[in-house]
């Protein structure tokens, strides 16, 4: 365990997500780790990578033997990662079974697709445990502590009992939903005193930042003052935060030579139609069929668009293992094999539809190809797809179609913004884009290219971080006096 060498007596920032920010892969030559290109990622590499800081995860994989444990471990800490392995039976409960049956529709608002089961619920419960403990073997006095999402929702608390004074911050990526929702699970109450061991708790928007409060308020009575709750004698922080992706590099890629060349290749292949583009991770929450019903509305409302545009769909393979994500993915297949059976012709294909992950350069070439992006989620956190579209155009050309579910429309006015579940009105402000000035374009891309700019991740980084420390200020203040 070298890290604990390294930094005897300074403090340290120690990150825990669920994921590393690292694929590892098994070939033939053997293990084969590639930097995973998130946002997230991006954002707290500047952090990570620096002095004794390290991040703290599950590396994405099972170790099929000791020896392969033991490679994956020592590879991992020369990159200040230090991994948490879990078995095929964690993953099952806590992965799958409660962040992903539980959570994750809970926060989505999707309650008809949770599972409460007791079982999965333990499990939960034991993996947070193993989080804290690896968390517990690393950590020294001073350390900073900044937990990311809901798969961690209860290890605040679990730090905070082992040692008091530690400096605790949780951001939760995803929607903090309505009281009356987060009510239905039964470890309600669990889940609200795990993540109120946090000295800061950020969320995206204001809204889900109160969303929260009133949750402590409503279900455990907890005392709000001034969007701060009094918890066991301390003071929890409520904010908003909203997080930013790493504009200049999407800015460089749609620069670069190569990637103009390849959107060119594109809008060729497509005759130089119009292109509509979404990409999304396969997810309920991002609201994809509704969103081939809106495309279909518009060849049927407005016809003379029929080989004219073309809209091009990337689906991101996410979460196969989860029921209600197998039964999403044939319902695409379906719905995007009938609008190409309805209207297609011999040579004009509506919806080019990939199941795939595509490497960045692929996917700033689309986006740099891209007319129109169409970012309809029926709720998201935040939505970084739409910023990553908005940095893909420094020449200013482009439009973006935005729901107003994701939490990105508070920040970005000038998008078209649409309800994802209004098929006609998508249809309209898609029609509105397609027809849209060049100069329009500008001026409103102009104006989404500034905030995307200004607050971009590390912003969002800075800010939160500085906010955090604030806080442990005030608190030694307070305990001193
Ligand atoms: C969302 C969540 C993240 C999660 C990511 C990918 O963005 O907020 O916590 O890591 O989806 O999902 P996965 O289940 O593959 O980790």
């Amino acid at each position: 365990m070298g890290f604990k060498k390294i930094k005897n007596k300074m403090s340290k920032t120690i990150i825990v997500s669920n994921r590393l920010p690292i694929k590892i892969e098994r070939t033939n030559q053997g293990l084969n780790f590639m930097p995973s290109e998130g946002g997230l990622a991006t954002g707290l590499g500047s952090i990570y990578n620096t002095g004794g800081n390290i991040w703290i995860g599950w590396p994405g994989i099972i170790p099929e033997n000791e020896t392969e444990e033991k490679e994956i471990r020592a590879k991992l800490e020369t990159l200040n990662l230090v991994p948490v392995f879990l078995d095929q039976e964690e993953l099952e409960g806590f992965y799958e079974g409660f962040s992903n049956e539980v959570l994750w529709p809970i926060c989505h608002y999707r309650p008809s697709y949770a599972v409460y089961d007791e079982a999965n619920w333990q499990t939960y419960l034991n993996v947070n445990l193993k989080f804290s403990d690896i968390i517990k073997s690393y950590m020294q006095e001073n350390d900073e502590i900044w937990i990311h999402d809901y798969q961690l929702m209860l290890l605040p608390s679990q730090i905070r009992a082992f040692k008091n004074e530690i400096s605790i911050a949780y951001f939760q990526h995803i929607p903090f939903p309505s009281h009356e929702l987060f009510r239905l699970i039964p470890w309600r109450n669990e889940l609200l005193n795990g993540l109120l061991g946090a000295d800061l708790i950020g969320f995206h928007t204001f809204n889900d930042s109160q969303y929260f409060i009133d949750a402590c308020s409503h279900i455990l009575g907890t005392k709000n003052k001034n969007n701060s709750l009094q918890h066991g004698g301390r003071t929890v922080f409520v904010e908003a935060y909203p997080m930013g992706i790493d504009n200049s590099k999407f800015e460089k890629l749609a620069k670069e030579s190569s990637i103009r060349e390849r959107a060119e290749t594109i809008r060729d292949n497509f005759r130089h139609r119009k292109i509509i583009l979404s990409v999304d991770r396969l997810d309920y929450s991002k609201g994809i069929l509704e969103r081939i019903h809106a495309f279909e509305n518009l060849l049927k409302e407005y016809p003379a668009y029929m080989k004219e545009v073309v809209y091009y769909m990337l689906v991101v393979p996410s979460r196969d293992q989860v029921p209600q994500y197998k039964m999403l993915k044939d319902e695409v297949d379906r719905s995007v094999g009938r609008v190409n059976a309805t209207y297609g012709t011999e040579d004009w294909i509506p919806i080019t539809y990939f199941y795939n992950s595509y490497p960045i350069e692929e996917l700033s070439a689309l986006y740099v190809s891209a007319d129109v992006c169409l970012v309809t989620p029926i709720r998201d956190g935040m939505n970084l797809v739409c910023k990553e579209y908005i940095a893909s155009h420094p020449e200013q050309h482009g439009v973006l179609v935005l729901s107003e579910m994701a939490g990105a429309a508070q920040e970005l006015p000038d998008a078209l913004i649409v309800n994802p579940n209004d098929a006609y009105s998508v249809a309209q402000s898609l029609m509105q884009a397609l027809e849209m000035t060049e100069e329009e374009q500008s001026e409103r891309m102009e104006a989404m290219l500034e905030n995307v700019r200004k607050f971009n991740i590390h912003h969002w980084v800075n800010q939160f971080l500085e906010r955090l420390r604030e806080i442990k200020d005030l608190q030694d203040k307070e305990l001193s006096r």
